[in-house]
């Protein structure tokens, strides 16, 4: 059961080199359970028994059940579906001495650069391609290894292991060919399309880590694989066909967390807050009625935490620590990084006790900033109680990441519970859960 789950999150993973792909091999998996697809641009009918999502950007997808019309509130699990990366730019080949060409890159989100070097690497993303007047979007995943970032030897620079400072442009610019041999990138990406190179009007091309998810350790007690943050959370979009009826269950998966939330698909941006409205209004519920529901809603922000690490472990709050198969992680923060108060880790530790999954609890050093994410981002635009939690995990923003093989079943009945309760909001602020 636990080797299956991992087995199949490192499946998706695999398909969802970028969050283009993520969002497509969720959609893809909604319909197959009998979910409708929705588009922002059509008027929409909702009925009672209805399972829907919508796309946006098609980096982005809300899911939700319409199980009664009489629902008590939305039950929301948000977590993001890009990953740091490096993003290939518009002109983008250099060529070195007639010899070698190597693509120019930037950087997207903040990563960790070292793990980056010496492993294959390749290409996806999306193109948008000119088809008479119409604009039509491909996705582009180029199957093989591509790409590599070379080290530069020892023996040139000695003092490397004493600590470096990288530099995107000049450090990490990937080997694509040799000047006399293969085809100009753009040829490449348009004989992958199918289209020809005029055809190709926009591209959203990113590298990716070639190597696959792996179970190790001595009785297979870890997992590794590329882009664990944030996949490993959105992957359990697959749980909302479990029984509810007393909620709207909802799973977002935004794009753009790892730069900041601010797009049109980021969770700062009106998506869940138009879905919402739009679910209300299609059902044919008042305004009052939908803010009542909200006083009855609950977001669960699903965004990997930290670890304790082995060699680092005093980096680690010294009365709050996290480790690799330890459960949930409900993330705090007296500056409401992350959104967690008393009363919503009440409501989550309340809902793991009953599923019976163990829980933890990060807080960062008081001397160390910490990460951010998108529970309080997204609270600017649906304000609603919202706790910040995740799977713990090791090595965050490295393209190959590592974290516990047992979590991902811990985070799948946290979920379920969610998702099949109720909690009602009484006037004098007390929760009652169903
Ligand atoms: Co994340």
């Amino acid at each position: 059961m636990i080797q299956n789950l991992n087995e199949e999150l490192f499946s998706f993973i695999k398909k969802s080199p970028t969050g283009f792909h993520a969002v497509h091999e969720l959609a893809n998996y909604l319909t197959e359970a009998g979910f409708e697809r929705l588009a922002e641009g059509n008027t929409w009918n909702l009925a009672e028994g209805g399972k829907y999502f919508v796309t946006r950007n098609q980096s982005a997808i809300i899911a939700f059940k319409v199980s009664r019309k009489d629902y008590s509130g939305f039950h929301i699990a948000a977590s993001h579906s890009d990953s740091p990366t490096l993003k290939i730019k518009e002109s983008s080949e250099m060529n070195i001495e007639n010899q070698y060409v190597k693509l120019n890159v930037e950087k997207y989100g903040g990563m960790l650069c070292a793990p980056w070097f010496d492993r294959p690497l390749s290409v996806a993303g999306r193109i948008i391609v000119k088809d008479g007047n119409r604009l039509t979007t491909k996705l582009i995943n180029v199957d093989r290894d591509l790409l590599m970032i070379p080290n530069l030897a020892i023996h040139m620079n000695r003092e490397v292991n004493d600590g470096y400072k990288y530099n995107i442009q000049k450090d990490m610019l990937p080997l694509y060919r040799m000047s006399n041999s293969g085809k100009a990138f753009k040829e490449m990406i348009a004989e992958e399309a199918g289209v020809s190179v005029d055809q190709i009007k926009g591209m959203d091309l990113f590298l990716y880590n070639r190597m696959e998810g792996t179970v190790w350790g001595c009785d297979g007690e870890f997992i590794s694989a590329p882009r664990l943050d944030d996949l490993q959370c959105a992957s359990t979009m697959a749980l909302l066909n479990s029984e509810s009826d007393r909620c709207i269950p909802v799973v977002a998966v935004f794009d753009n967390e790892e730069v900041g939330s601010g797009t049109k698909q980021g969770a700062g941006s009106t998506f869940l807050y138009d879905i919402l409205r739009r679910i209300n209004r299609s059902l044919g519920r008042t305004e009052e009625e939908y803010l009542t529901s909200l006083a009855s809603s609950f977001m669960v922000s699903a965004d990997n935490g930290h670890a304790v690490h082995p060699n680092y472990a005093d980096k680690t709050d010294p009365t709050n620590r996290t480790y690799l198969n330890g459960g949930l992680v409900i993330k705090h923060s007296a500056n409401q990084k992350y959104t967690t108060d008393a009363v919503s880790a009440a409501v989550m530790r309340c809902l793991c006790e009953r599923a019976g999954v163990p829980y933890q609890e990060f807080l960062n050093r008081s001397d160390i900033l910490g990460g951010s994410t998108l529970g309080n981002i997204s609270n600017a635009q649906v304000s609603l109680n919202t706790v910040d939690v995740g799977l713990p995990q090791l090595a965050m923003h490295s393209p190959y990441e590592t974290a516990g093989s047992k979590d991902m079943a811990y985070l799948e009945k946290a979920f379920e519970e969610f998702f099949k309760s109720a909690i009602r909001a009484e006037g004098d602020g007390t929760l009652v859960l169903e």
